[in-house]
């Protein structure tokens, strides 16, 4: 059975693993440094993890923008690959919106890639509703734009 729970310091390695595995290198080492910053109290932030078995196999979070109050970035936000489409990127994400519904937020966004890795990231956001509201062309380097979407919370 499929648990899902606050993030504690032991997920810290298995939680960048998953990371870096669905990701990059680079996407681990920020995972890390964020997911620390948590757990040290000095990032602004929560993050939930799905536990299967004893095992983590996905995790989520939001982090509180730096400059506008009631505006929350998706983040942290993958699947072990091979508990990819049973539904636990959904349960997941439900989970952290309605943490940002209680906090009173605006808005959630979340930014992504252009590339062919994150094919399946754009494609949830869309089915979950959020809206592509921005592109940084060549953001990332030639042929790599920066993606943002959104979520609107409340007017
Ligand atoms: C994005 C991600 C977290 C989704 O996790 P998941 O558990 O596989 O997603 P779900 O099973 O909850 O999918 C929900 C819906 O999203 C859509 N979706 C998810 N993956 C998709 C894919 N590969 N292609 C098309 N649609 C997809 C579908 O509509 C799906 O519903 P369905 O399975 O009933 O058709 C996962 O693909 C992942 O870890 N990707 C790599 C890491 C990453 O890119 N993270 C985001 C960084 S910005």
């Amino acid at each position: 059975m499929v648990t899902v729970r606050s993030f504690e310091a032991g997920d810290l390695d298995r939680c960048v693993k998953i990371v870096r595995t669905t990701m990059d290198a680079q996407d681990g080492r920020a995972c890390r440094r964020e997911l620390s910053g948590i757990l040290e109290g000095t990032k602004g932030g929560r993050c939930w993890v799905a536990e299967e078995d004893g095992t983590v196999i996905g995790l989520v979070g939001i982090m509180r923008d730096d400059e506008v109050d009631d505006i929350v970035w998706l983040g942290y936000f993958a699947v072990d690959p091979a508990h990819h489409r049973r539904g636990l990127g959904k349960q997941l994400f439900e989970l952290a919106v309605e943490a940002a519904r209680d906090g009173n937020n605006r808005r959630l966004y979340v930014d992504t890639s252009s590339t062919a890795p994150f094919t399946a990231a754009r494609a949830f956001y869309k089915a979950m509703g959020l809206s592509h509201d921005a592109t940084l062309p060549d953001f990332y380097g030639k042929g790599e734009d920066q993606l943002f979407f959104c979520l609107p919370l409340r007017d």
